[in-house]
C-alpha cells in the first residue's frame, strides 16, 4: 500500500514581494493541493513520475546532482533529497507518483506544494522528522540552490503550517506568525488570467537584487528597516522599489487590523492600493492582470482586488460580498474573455490545513 502525502497551494491576501525583504505577509493555505504517493523500492534509486509531465525523473541517492543546463520540473525535488541527506537523514530508494490540483504557474505556489509534499514524504518514509519551519527553510534552500529561483519563505512556510479557516500574519524576519480568522462575512475569489510568463523567474530575481542593492546603499540589513524618508536618497528606480516594499509592509499591518475589526471596506481599499503599488512602483503586473483587477472592481459587492504572487501573469484575488460572488464570477469571466480572448478560471477559495499524511481511510475514497 503506497503512503500518500498532501501539501496545499496558497493565496496571499496582502504583502507581496516583502518576504525576501524580511517583511510581513498574510497568506493562507487553500483547498487545492499537491499529492505524493510513495512506494519503497530496493536499492538507492529514486524514481519520480508526475501526472503533469510526460518524462520520469530518476536519480541515485549517492550521486551529487549536477545542475542541469536546462531546467527540469524535478530540480527542486532532487535538491530536497540532497539537502536532507546533507542534514544526515538516511533516505531509502523509492518510487514517487505526483499529482496536483494546483494550477502550474498561476501564482498559487504549485511548485512549493509539490516540494513540501515530497520533502515531508521523504522524511516520513525514512522515519526521520524535522520541525515544520526547518522543513520550510530546507525547501526554500532547495529552490535557491537547485532551480535558481531566489524565492522568499512564504510559500513553503504556509504549505507546512497552514490552518483550516485561518490566515497567517507572518513576520518573515522572526518566522513567527499571528493567526487571524478567515473573513467570516466576505469571500475570497481567485481569478486566474491564464497568462503564464516565461520571464517571471528572471524578473523576480532581478527585483530581489534591486532590493538588496537598495538596502546596501541605505546601509540597512534589509528593506524591512527602511522608512518613508529613505526614498529620496536613491535613484528613481530603486526609490520606487523601496516605496513599494515600505508601503506594502504597512498595508499588511493595516490589513490585519481591518480583519480584526471586520472592516471589509478598509481591507478592500488596501488590496486596491497594493495592486497600484505592484503595478506602478514594483512593475510586476501585466496587461491581463490589470484588466482582471479593473473588471473585478467594476462589479457590485467587490470591496477590492489585486494581483497576487510573483506577478507577470497568474491570478488576481478579489474580496467580495458572499451574495454577489455568483454574479461577479459570471460577469467578470464574460468581460475578461471579451477583452482578452482568454478563458479565465474564477472560483471562491477556502483556507485549508498544511502538509500531512493521508490516512488509509481517506486514500480509499
Ligand atoms: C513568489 C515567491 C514568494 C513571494 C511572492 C511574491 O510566490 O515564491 O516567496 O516572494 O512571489 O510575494
Amino acid at each position: 500500500m503506497p503512503r500518500l502525502f498532501r501539501a496545499p497551494g496558497r493565496i496571499n491576501l496582502i504583502g507581496e514581494h516583502t518576504d525576501y525583504n524580511q517583511g510581513w505577509v498574510l497568506p493562507a493555505a487553500i483547498d487545492l493541493a499537491a499529492w505524493a504517493a510513495f512506494v519503497p523500492r530496493p536499492g538507492r534509486r529514486i524514481e519520480i513520475r508526475s501526472a503533469q509531465y510526460k518524462d520520469c525523473a530518476v536519480f541515485d541517492l549517492d550521486e551529487e546532482p549536477v545542475r542541469p543546463e536546462r531546467r527540469h520540473w524535478s530540480d527542486d525535488l532532487r535538491g530536497v533529497a540532497r539537502l536532507l541527506r546533507r542534514a544526515g537523514v538516511e533516505l531509502m530508494g523509492c518510487s514517487i507518483m505526483l499529482d496536483s490540483e494546483v494550477p502550474i504557474g498561476a501564482g498559487l505556489s504549485s511548485s512549493a506544494a509539490v516540494t513540501v509534499a515530497v520533502a515531508y514524504g521523504l522524511l516520513a518514509t525514512s522515519s526521520a522528522s524535522l520541525g515544520l519551519t526547518e522543513l520550510a527553510l530546507l525547501c526554500q534552500r532547495a529552490s535557491h540552490e537547485f532551480s535558481g529561483a531566489k524565492c522568499g519563505v512564504m510559500d513553503f512556510y504556509i504549505a507546512c503550517h497552514g490552518r483550516a479557516g485561518e490566515l497567517a500574519m507572518l513576520d518573515t524576519r522572526s518566522l513567527e506568525a499571528r493567526w487571524l480568522p478567515w473573513p467570516a462575512k466576505a469571500s475570497l475569489v481567485v481569478c486566474d488570467t491564464k497568462v503564464r510568463h516565461d520571464n517571471a523567474t528572471s524578473e523576480y530575481n532581478l527585483r530581489r537584487e534591486q532590493c538588496e542593492r537598495a538596502a546596501r546603499q541605505l546601509g540597512l540589513p534589509s528593506l524591512r528597516d527602511a522608512g518613508a524618508g529613505d526614498f529620496a536618497r536613491l535613484e528613481p528606480l530603486l526609490a520606487a522599489r523601496v516605496r513599494h516594499v515600505v508601503s506594502e509592509n504597512q498595508r499588511v499591518v493595516d490589513a490585519a487590523a481591518a480583519i480584526e475589526r471586520v472592516d471589509y471596506g478598509a481591507l478592500g481599499e488596501l488590496l486596491n492600493a497594493s495592486h497600484r503599488s505592484l503595478r506602478d512602483d514594483y512593475q510586476v503586473s501585466c496587461a491581463e492582470l490589470d484588466c482582471m483587477v479593473e473588471l473585478c472592481r467594476e462589479r457590485p459587492g467587490v470591496y477590492g482586488a489585486r494581483m497576487m504572487g510573483g506577478g507577470f501573469g497568474g491570478c488576481a484575488l478579489a474580496l467580495v460580498a458572499p451574495e454577489c460572488v455568483a454574479a461577479m464570477r459570471r460577469q467578470v469571466a464574460r468581460d475578461y474573455t471579451e477583452a482578452t480572448g482568454l478563458q479565465p478560471s474564477i472560483w471562491e477559495c477556502h483556507a485549508a490545513g498544511g502538509v500531512g499524511e493521508m490516512e488509509e481511510k481517506d486514500v480509499a475514497h
